[in-house]
């Protein structure tokens, strides 16, 4: 298909693996592949790194968990949206982990099961300073006490999220570390331990291994992008996706010419135009053609005005390109490297915007 290409290396995502089970240690991995695996492909990903031995994967919704499942993957799955009671059949036939963040998903829980003598297995999400999903301070010691009271609530974990684990300053970091470290030191006096603590992201694995307890939950840095420029590039990832698109059309155009919507760009001087078969529709980053470049051969070559829903415009000077062969917009191949993270920091967005938003006519190869 003539069109953009994401080429997902799973060599590389098992390399990443490696290097990130030798940086945590002896704690478990669980590997966040919601979205998509991060635009990744989720079935792929998550049966290379099922094979590879990992035994842990999060969702976001049972949607998502279903497809895998559907896709032959009978590893431990837990759900991160918030729980409904939809959910609770599903979850029971599919072998799903709820995420349990409130006292009212609790109530629910428990009148499931007065109903049908059953409970989905949870994990009890807490709030430590992200403010989105999960049990707030106050009413921690009543879920404790509810938990006790209720065994038939299949409980195995608990666990929150760092709302700055990516930043420099690790401050509000450890300030949730410690909240987290205290509520489960609160349940241990309600009489409730967790087989299952969890904290840690990509961020956290990088900069904060106190956080790690006993299961380590990683997203971006097992697709080999770091989740902000402020960690530590301790461990040695390569980017799994490659995103690459075609060039369909070569013209020589004179100096002055005036390239795409709005006019804003001209050529400097004599030059040979290419028009390359991608655009934002396929998720290639529309701000970037301010100031961005693709890789062709090695060599860098400016985007040549604003980039279009199907297509953009490549400044080759006085290369001719060869068509359909593919420039790189980013990752690693035998054109060169230019790391997403380089691209987000230019256009102030993240790497988890820019890999998510891989879609439209994208080709997914897996290598
Ligand atoms: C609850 C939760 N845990 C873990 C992760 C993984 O984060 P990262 O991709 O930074 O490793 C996410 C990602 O958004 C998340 O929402």
């Amino acid at each position: 298909m003539i069109g953009p290409k994401a080429i997902i290396h799973l060599d590389r995502l098992l390399q990443n693996l490696k290097h990130i089970k030798e940086h945590i240690g002896k704690h478990e991995l669980m590997v966040v592949v919601k979205a998509n695996a991060y635009g990744h492909g989720a079935v792929p990903v998550t049966k290379a790194l099922a094979g590879a031995g990992v035994n842990w994967f999060a969702v976001f919704t049972p949607e998502e968990g279903v497809e895998l499942r559907n896709a032959g993957i009978t590893q431990k799955i837990l759900v991160f949206s918030r729980l409904n009671q939809e959910y609770f059949h599903l979850a029971l036939d599919q072998n799903f982990i709820l995420n349990c963040s409130c006292l009212d998903d609790l109530r629910e829980l428990k009148a499931f099961h007065e109903k049908i003598g059953k409970s989905p297995e949870v994990h009890i999400k807490i709030d430590t300073g992200m403010t989105r999903l999960g049990a707030s301070p106050e009413e921690y010691p009543e879920i404790f006490r509810e938990l006790k009271e209720y065994p038939e609530i299949r409980c195995t974990g608990i666990y929150s999220h760092f709302a700055t684990a990516d930043e420099g300053d690790l401050s509000y970091a450890e300030y949730q570390l410690d909240r987290f470290k205290k509520a489960v030191d609160l349940a241990a006096d309600y009489g409730i331990t967790f087989k299952h603590v969890h904290l840690s992201n990509s961020g956290t694995i990088l900069n904060l291994p106190e956080s790690y307890f006993n299961i380590v939950r990683v997203g971006m840095l097992i697709y080999g992008a770091l989740p902000s420029d402020e960690v530590p590039e301790d461990v040695p990832v390569k980017p799994v996706m490659e995103f690459v698109g075609p060039v369909v059309n070569v013209r020589r155009v004179k100096k002055g010419t005036k390239v795409s919507y709005g006019g804003v760009w001209s050529a400097q001087k004599n030059t040979n135009i290419g028009v390359i078969q991608t655009g934002f529709a396929d998720g290639f980053p529309r701000p970037w053609y301010d100031g961005g470049y693709v890789l062709y051969r090695g060599r860098r070559y400016e985007i040549a005005g604003r980039a279009c829903m199907d297509q953009l415009m490549v400044d080759f000077e006085d290369t001719i390109p060869t068509l359909g062969e593919h420039v790189l917009f980013f990752g690693d191949n035998i054109h060169g490297q230019l790391k997403v993270e380089e691209i987000a920091k230019s256009i102030g967005q993240t790497t988890y915007t820019l890999l998510t938003a891989i879609h439209g006519r994208t080709e997914r190869i897996f290598i």
